[in-house]
């Protein structure tokens, strides 16, 4: 973004560009962070969990940037400011969110799980959920004219949350519950897609719902999900073999 504007590339006003890409990889980065949880069970990855703090935090510091560039955009007139925020729904449901990420930022470190304990740091942390349907809910009120974007989030975060479902009814996930997954993911997608635009410009749900079967003009987000959702599959299915032997090997000394 520095390199964007040093070099002129952003628009008249590029406080407000650097205020958009911020929150777009705040948001592009509280996804992220939730996706972690499911790549770990389905590929058997436990050494991506050393990078889900990390994750975090970086939405967190992309959160704040974005709120700084606000605040610069508002020329850091702190009286207008704080009006706009109880009064503009979209800005207090993004201060909600933001208070909650700051709240889990503040505990993402070793001293935060000392203090907190496991299970209290766990159901701390469970709040990441409501802050990012508080970020989504902002991102929504915010749509100018594509709601591509903000679908595929909104997918992306209901696939997650699908995992974390499934994951309380079933010890290990099987190929083909991870593919109804995948299926109801991009089903949740396109719902999402083709209700928001149904709302925004009154146009009927089915014509907005068979756009999912026209790949003319481009593909639909629920198809991303979908094969996000397919490719988790996928790994399943290559790594469990892989690390069942590795286990096996490492309980029975004489299989070596
Ligand atoms: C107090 C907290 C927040 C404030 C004051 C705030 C303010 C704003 C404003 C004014 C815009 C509109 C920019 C424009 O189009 O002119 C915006 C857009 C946006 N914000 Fe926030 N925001 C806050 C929190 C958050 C959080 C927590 C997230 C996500 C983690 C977020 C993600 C976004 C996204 C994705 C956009 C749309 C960017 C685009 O148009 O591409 N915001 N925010």
């Amino acid at each position: 973004m520095a390199v964007q504007w040093q070099a002129g590339w952003l628009s008249p006003k590029p406080v407000t560009d650097i205020l958009r890409q911020t929150g777009d990889w705040a948001m592009r980065f509280l996804v992220i962070t939730l996706a972690v949880t499911p790549l770990r069970w389905t590929a058997h990855w436990n050494k991506v969990y050393a990078v889900r703090r990390m994750l975090g935090v970086t939405a967190l510091l992309y959160t704040l940037a974005h709120l700084l560039f606000w605040f610069w955009q508002q020329d850091f007139d702190w009286g207008p400011i704080v009006m706009e925020m109880v009064l503009r729904t979209y800005l207090s449901v993004g201060l909600a969110a933001t208070l909650i990420m700051v709240a889990l930022g503040i505990t993402s470190n070793d001293w935060g799980v000392r203090k907190l304990g496991s299970v209290g740091w766990n159901n701390l942390h469970w709040w990441v959920y409501p802050a990012a349907i508080a970020s989504l809910v902002h991102y929504f009120m915010l749509i100018r004219l594509n709601a591509f974007e903000p679908a595929l989030m909104a997918g992306l975060l209901a696939l997650s949350a699908g995992f974390r479902f499934l994951r309380k009814r079933e010890s290990d996930f099987t190929p083909l519950s991870l593919l109804a997954l995948a299926a109801l993911g991009g089903l949740a997608t396109a719902l999402i897609e083709a209700g928001y635009y149904a709302y925004s410009t009154g146009v009927d749900v089915h014509r907005l719902l068979e756009a999912n079967l026209d790949f003319t003009y481009e593909i639909r987000p629920s198809w991303y999900v979908f094969g996000a959702g397919v490719l988790l599959a996928v790994l399943r299915i290559l790594r469990k073999p892989a690390v069942m032997a590795k286990r096996t090997a490492r309980v029975s000394p004489s299989s070596r």
